[in-house]
Formats: C-alpha cells, sequence, structure tokens
C-alpha cells in the first residue's frame, strides 16, 4: 500500500482559480505573446493557439487538476498513490518527476528575465524613461544585459521573493500572497487598459493584432502556437497538479480549468493591445516585434506620454506580479515534494529549491553577456537550450504521459467520481479529446520538431 501523506490545507472558495490563474499568466502573456503574434501573422496565429488551448491546454490541465486534488499530494507522491491504488505500474511517477524537474529548470532561467521586469520597475520609479528614444533606450537595456553583477543581483531578489512567499507555507504563504497579488494585478492591467483607451490608438492597435494574415502562418507557427500554450498554461509540468492538491473537493474542475483558461488568453490580448496602443500614439517609434518590445519600445512610450511615469511604473508593477505568481507556482512541486516525502520544513525545503535554481540560473545570465556566443547545441547558448528543451520537449512530454494516463489507464468511473460536480455530457468529451486529439497532436508537433533535427543529426 503506498504511504499515505496526513491530509494538509486545502484553500478557501476562488483561491484556486486565483492561484492558478496566477500561475498562468506570466512573462509568457505580457513579454513572449504579443510579439510572436506580431511576427506569425496575427490574427492567424491567435486563431490557431485558440484550437491548441481548447483542443490541448484544457483537457490536460483538467487531468493535471483530477490528479492533484485526487491524490491531494504533490505530484511525485500524487502520481505514484494513484497509479498504485488502480494497479498499474508506479513508473508512472515519471510524470510527477518530470513536473518538478521542469518546473525547477523553468525557474533559474525565469528568474533572471523576471529579475529584469524589477530593474525597470525601479527605473521607473526613479522616472529614468523620461525624454528616452530608440537609441539610448535601446542602450539602456543593452547596458543591464552587460552588467552581470546587476543581473545577479536582481535574479537573486526574485528568486528570495518567490521563497519568501513559499516559507510561510500554503494558507499563509500562497494563499493569502495570492489572494492579494490578482486582484492587484487585474486593478493594474484595467488602468492600463483605460488609459490606452484615451490614445485614440485603440483600433490601430487591435487592427494591427488581428488583422489575418495567413500568409505569415508556417508550420513553425503551429509548434509556436502548441508550445506558448503549454508554457502560459502553466501545464505539462507539475505546477497545475500541485496547486490542485489545495482545491476543495466540492469545486468543478471543468467550470474551473475554462474560467482560469479565458482569464489567461484575455490577459495576454489586452495586455498586447495596449501596449501596441502606447507604441503608436508615440510618434517616432515603430512597433518593433522582437523581445524587445517591453523593455525597448515601451519604455521610449513611457519617457514620451503624459503620466507616463505612473503608467510606467503601473505597467512594470503588473509584470512584476505576473511573474511573481508564476515562479511561486514553478516552486511549489519541489518544495511540496521535500516537505511531504522527506520531512523537510518548508523554510529549508524552499531555501534549498531556490538557492539550486538559483545557481543554475547564472548560467543564464551569463548567457546574455559572456556566453552569449557560446555554442552549446544546435546553435543555442546555455538559456536558449534551457528553454527550448523545456518548453519544446520536457513540457509537451509530460503533457503527453497525463493525457495517456488519464484517458487510458485510468478507468472511467474513477476519473468522472473525482469530476461529480461537471454535467456528464462535458465529461464524455473532455475523455474523448483527451485520449484521441491531444494525445495524437502533442506527438505530432513533437516528431515534427525532432525529426529535422535528428535527420540531419544523422546525415552529418
Ligand atoms: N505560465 C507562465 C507564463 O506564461 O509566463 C510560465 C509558467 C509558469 C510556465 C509556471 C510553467 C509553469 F509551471
Amino acid at each position: 500500500m503506498a504511504k499515505r501523506l496526513k491530509q494538509h490545507a486545502i484553500w478557501g472558495r476562488g483561491s484556486f482559480i486565483l492561484a492558478a490563474t496566477g500561475s498562468a499568466v506570466g512573462l509568457g502573456n505580457i513579454w513572449k505573446f504579443p510579439y510572436i503574434t506580431g511576427e506569425n501573422g496575427g490574427a492567424a496565429f491567435v486563431l490557431l493557439y485558440l484550437v491548441c488551448v481548447a483542443l490541448v491546454g484544457i483537457p490536460i490541465m483538467m487531468a493535471e487538476i483530477m490528479i492533484g486534488r485526487k491524490g491531494r499530494a504533490n505530484p511525485v507522491t500524487a502520481m505514484s498513490n494513484i497509479s498504485s491504488d488502480i494497479g498499474s505500474t508506479r513508473l508512472w511517477s515519471i510524470i510527477g518527476w518530470m513536473g518538478v524537474l521542469a518546473g525547477f529548470f523553468i525557474l533559474s532561467y525565469y528568474s533572471v528575465i523576471a529579475g529584469w521586469t524589477l530593474d525597470y520597475l525601479v527605473a521607473a520609479i526613479e522616472g529614468k524613461f523620461g525624454g528616452l528614444n530608440g537609441e539610448s533606450s535601446n542602450e539602456l537595456f543593452n547596458t543591464l544585459l552587460a552588467d552581470q553583477s546587476r543581473l545577479v543581483q536582481w535574479h537573486t531578489a526574485f528568486i528570495s521573493m518567490t521563497a519568501l512567499v513559499l516559507m510561510f507555507g500554503v494558507t499563509k504563504g500562497l494563499e493569502n500572497a495570492i489572494r492579494f497579488m490578482m486582484p492587484t494585478l487585474f486593478i493594474l492591467l484595467l488602468i492600463l487598459l483605460g488609459y490606452a483607451f484615451t490614445t485614440g490608438e485603440i483600433m490601430t492597435s487591435a487592427r494591427f493584432m488581428f488583422s489575418f494574415n495567413i500568409e505569415d502562418l508556417s508550420w513553425n507557427s503551429a509548434l509556436l502556437a502548441l508550445g506558448h500554450a503549454f508554457f502560459t498554461l502553466s501545464i505539462g509540468m507539475g505546477a497545475i497538479m500541485a496547486y490542485g492538491a489545495y482545491m476543495p473537493s466540492t469545486a468543478s474542475i471543468g467550470k474551473t480549468v475554462i474560467t482560469v483558461a479565458v482569464l489567461d488568453v484575455l490577459v495576454g490580448l489586452l495586455t498586447g493591445v495596449a501596449i501596441f496602443a502606447f507604441v503608436f500614439a508615440t510618434p517616432g517609434i515603430e512597433p518593433s516585434s522582437g523581445p524587445g518590445l517591453m523593455f525597448v519600445t515601451l519604455p521610449v512610450a513611457f519617457g514620451s506620454m503624459p503620466m507616463g511615469t505612473f503608467l510606467g511604473i503601473a505597467f512594470f508593477g503588473m509584470v512584476v506580479l505576473a511573474a511573481w505568481s508564476s515562479t511561486m507556482s514553478l516552486l511549489e512541486p519541489g518544495v511540496a515534494y521535500l516537505h511531504e516525502r522527506f520531512g523537510f520544513h518548508r523554510i529549508s525545503a524552499s531555501l534549498l529549491v531556490a538557492g539550486a535554481a538559483w545557481l543554475l540560473g547564472l548560467g543564464s545570465v551569463l548567457s546574455f553577456n559572456q556566453w552569449s556566443e557560446q555554442e552549446l547545441l544546435w546553435g543555442m547558448n546555455f538559456y536558449s537550450c534551457l528553454d527550448f528543451f523545456t518548453t519544446n520537449l520536457l513540457l509537451p512530454s509530460g503533457g503527453l504521459l497525463t493525457a495517456i494516463f488519464v484517458g487510458w489507464i485510468m478507468k472511467r468511473e474513477l476519473s468522472a467520481h473525482e469530476m461529480q460536480q461537471d454535467h456528464p455530457r462535458l465529461l464524455a468529451v473532455w475523455r474523448w479529446v483527451l485520449r484521441y486529439v491531444s494525445p495524437i497532436a502533442v506527438l505530432a508537433i513533437i516528431i515534427n520538431l525532432f525529426f529535422p533535427i535528428a535527420t540531419r543529426l544523422v546525415a552529418d
């Protein structure tokens, strides 16, 4: 019989939705989504991405929460207990392991980039954006990237903020923090949107984001859309599973997941519309379509707009909150595992996992300066490799295994029992999609991505 844990904390009503949305909404929505949409055909890409969210993201997220809530433990223990309960091999706990590892790897570099947003928040408060032009803004950003000690300092600050919340525990730490952070984030977004309306450029911005350019779509866009759906919904890696363990049994999993997905997509779209409205309202700058959009173009806009300092603070404040609520969920699976499996106190567990991720993060810090040209694999440096393998391999294969486990290995009655609150017809559709559509889509994408690489290797 599998080792049982004493029942741990269960969150109050609404906290799970806030926490899962906090995990989902992050740099992926605010930093990545607007520029990859711009680069990949605008509305056509958004459409592709919505299909991925509906057919792969939502069903897998439901499966993850179901496992977390049924197992009432960290992802490794939950998977191990459930698989032994249903008479299957405990090897399935690999899903939990992959989740804990993916969270750890992503945290290491995510915290470095989240650190830049702290630097920019401070710059906004100090009024440093005033009078910036394209060139001086570029220089400001490049100076930051070249300054290793400043990058390490912000990376340390960010990962410490994350560990601090988790040290206080599941209710006093995570739940309380999330109940304050998410409403604040939404208020800041509304303020930014409200202001964007007053610029008179909302329509230009919407046209820019939603113009349908089918010719810009490529196979690569499909890969990107699916990878992004995984990343932005935080699925394929124990985060949502770990949070599922704290979800009340009476809540409906289906409704919760749909709410989280809608909020996540909305935040991505609305921030994009606001960002481009600010950019279009600023004479002399173009909506650059690369990673520099947030750190180079936008500060120029804030520097020349009326109330720009206030808006800059609101914007970077919002990004810091979004990134912070995401890093908390990246750290939680590892911390919960050490705490529940080996009896570590949450303080020591948080320090240990965050410390190790901090150390690995130094490699990403160096990737933006000293190691930027150092090729580790297939033309990618250390940071790009970590990002590539986690987003394109670890998350999708974690999701694929989860879909197979819940769709094919677990009996229908068992999952139906855990999801009693959901409508039987919704459950039937969910199970069918999880069995047939999600795994095939994910597999096709993984093969499509790695087949050309493998053939190239063989040919070499
Ligand atoms: N969903 C987050 C974002 O869009 O920025 C990133 C993320 C958080 C990915 C947590 C994975 C995860 F488990």
